[in-house]
């Protein structure tokens, strides 16, 4: 086989996505909608998988981590103490000419409008990146609320109920997945910069004696999933933010960033929080946030380190590393070699012909109810049907032949080696479960 080492870019993973039926634009068929994705059954597998694998990846041996689900939206009150409604803001800038809006970082006002190819520019302006709506049929500001722009708030200020409905003490995390929303000025790359989108985030509540030192495990902890991933190491590396690009809730802050078609970009960010987000709710609420030691029988407000990454944003970036292009007896094919946990689908079942569909049949089924998520596919020679699993990166394909029926065998189809071998069929389920690890 020969192997081409693949430079994606990013219309081929767009193409891909929309083609196979990972993403597809939101409110499609009324044109789309500008940031915001929906996704279809190999994207759902696809995040179900990464979601899964991320919240193992946070187990250790230092505390516990709880899971929590907060409400998207919250009130004014939440986010003037967190300090979103004046700090959340992206410097914007409007062409004069045509009036489109960018990102100030985006453009050199010496250079012409791309839009209009006029020069003349407004002066920067804080654009505020929250979504605000209006509870009930009451106007006024006692009813506005607004969509969460992070999915950390809600972590805090339920810090009280967290810590007194759990028998936990300190160092402990607490997981939150769920969406955020950002009214991006310029949504762009696809999954990168959305309206729309998940995160994954982890809150590590700790002494601010222990914060250093987490804060360096976690780095640690979370370069090391991705490299159990198997993502390629040249394109991932840790970058310490600048005193300037701080978040005004952060003491230091490190981003893992990753290689994308279009340049280095941060992929998710590890944040030193020191008691920024418990102070600021305990001072805005009249509400104690504090924890008692019983060492030293005093109360103090614990140091958060956060790891915040955004699930469709690693989805691309997994898109990305695992998208190769290589020939196999001279014909060109494209293969996902994604890690077998990732793979949306586990295995194919395919019947060399028509007449063998009702054995293979019935050995898929078997396996469906094991619990992993496989495939039957009928449709067009054996070769199409490899290449169509290959592309949405399933790792083995099995194959009923002539040969099936006499000695209860299969054969196996590796995707990323194409090497084939036959196995019994009574042992194509400890196969598997050997191999997705
Ligand atoms: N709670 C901290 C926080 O929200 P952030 O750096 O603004 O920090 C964390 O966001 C992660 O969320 C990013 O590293 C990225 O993976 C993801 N993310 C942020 N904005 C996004 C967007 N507009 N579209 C997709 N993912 C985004």
């Amino acid at each position: 086989m020969e192997q081409k080492s693949s430079t994606v870019t990013l219309e081929e993973i767009i193409s891909l996505c929309k083609r196979r039926g990972f993403v597809y634009p939101s409110a499609d068929i009324y044109g789309g909608l500008n940031g915001i994705y929906d996704f279809g059954n190999l994207g759902v597998l696809l995040k179900e998988n990464i979601r899964h694998l991320w919240r193992s990846s946070l187990e250790n041996e230092h505390g516990e981590i709880l899971r929590f689900e907060g409400s998207l939206l919250g009130s004014e009150d939440v986010w003037k103490a967190s300090g979103h409604l004046e700090n959340f803001s992206d410097p914007m800038i409007d062409c004069l000419a045509c009036k489109k809006r960018y990102r100030a970082d985006d453009i050199n006002t010496e250079k012409a409008c791309a839009h209009c190819g006029n020069k003349k520019w407004t002066e920067a302006r804080a654009f505020n990146l929250m979504f605000k709506t209006q509870l009930g049929a009451m106007e006024g500001s006692s009813s506005d609320a607004y969509l969460r722009p992070e999915t950390a708030q809600s972590i805090f200020i339920n810090f009280k109920n967290i810590i007194s409905t759990n028998r936990v003490k300190i160092p402990f995390g607490v997981t939150q997945i769920g969406k955020a929303f950002r009214n991006e000025i310029t949504p762009k790359q696809f999954l990168f910069r959305m309206r729309e989108f998940e995160q994954m985030e982890l809150e590590w509540f700790c002494t601010d004696e222990q914060s250093d030192m987490f804060f360096k495990y976690w780095h640690n902890k979370r370069k090391k999933f991705y490299d159990d991933l198997g993502i390629n190491q040249d394109k991932i590396r840790l970058r310490k933010h600048e005193q300037d690009e701080l978040s005004h809730y952060s003491k230091k802050t490190t981003d893992v960033e990753y290689q994308f078609p279009f340049g280095w970009k941060e992929l998710e960010g590890i944040a030193h929080r020191g008691t920024y987000d418990l102070s600021q709710h305990a001072k805005f609420s009249g509400k104690d946030l504090s924890v008692f030691d019983d060492a030293t029988k005093s109360s103090y407000t614990p140091t958060v380190i956060e790891c915040s990454v955004g699930t469709d944003r690693l989805m691309l970036m997994i898109l990305c590393d695992a998208y190769t292009q290589d020939k196999i007896e001279g014909e060109a094919r494209i293969v996902l070699r994604l890690h077998p946990q990732l793979a949306p689908i586990k295995a194919a079942f395919l019947p060399l012909t028509n007449k063998l569909n009702e054995p293979m049949h019935k050995i898929y089924n078997q396996i469906k109810k094991s619990g992993l998520s496989v495939a039957f596919d009928t449709g067009g020679s054996i070769g199409k049907r490899y290449r169509r699993q290959d592309e949405v990166g399933t790792p083995f394909c099995f194959t009923y032949d002539f040969e099936s029926k006499n000695d209860q065998t299969v054969t196996v189809r590796h995707r990323d080696s194409t090497k084939q071998e036959r196995i019994a069929i009574d042992q194509i389920e400890t196969f598997l479960k050997e191999n997705i690890t």
